[in-house]
């Protein structure tokens, strides 16, 4: 198998999710494992649009979230339901986009040069969450409705390859 996730030069942020979401629903549908799943998840977020850092942390019980694959440096490998913007967005039950991470009370500072940050919830058909995406930028403000958009959608591709 080989799977390149590189976009063309030029594209605007729109095009280049649309690109990305068509290359990647056709990878990743039929994928049923979670550990491979989020790790080539991760590998191609961070190949197409070269995020700082990109991955996933799990519900690993009514309290906590675990690690779990990404591309990026080392992690905190706990958080706690409600705190953070990782524990914040999975109590909420929302995605959050947060413009400057200095301003966002209860911030989890894995990494001095990260400031700006985006979280989707994973949810199951049922509305269950099993984890979040978590994406960091070392710029400001990062992250506006393209992207929200762009990662709810492939977000939801990979939700249903792994729970239907
Ligand atoms: N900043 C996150 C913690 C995870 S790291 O960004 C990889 C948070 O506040 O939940």
């Amino acid at each position: 198998m080989e799977s390149s996730f590189v976009l063309p030069l030029g594209l605007n942020k729109a095009e280049a999710y649309a690109r990305f979401l068509n290359d990647y629903t056709a990878f990743i549908t039929g994928e049923t494992d979670i550990v491979a799943a989020l790790a080539n998840t991760s590998a191609a977020l961070h190949e197409a649009f070269g995020f700082f850092w990109v991955g996933f942390y799990i519900v690993a019980s009514d309290e906590w979230l675990s690690l779990g694959p990404f591309q990026g440096s080392v992690a905190c490998t706990r958080i706690r339901r409600g705190r953070g913007v990782c524990g914040t967005a999975w109590a909420k039950g929302r995605t959050l986009v947060v413009p400057d991470v200095d301003a966002f009370p209860g911030h989890i500072a894995c990494s001095s040069a990260s400031r700006s940050e985006i979280v989707v919830p994973l949810r199951d058909a049922r509305g269950e969450i099993h984890g979040v995406l978590d994406i960091d930028s070392d710029r400001l403000a990062a992250f506006d409705d393209d992207d929200q958009r762009g990662l709810e959608a492939v977000v939801e591709v990979l939700c249903s390859t792994l729970w239907q």
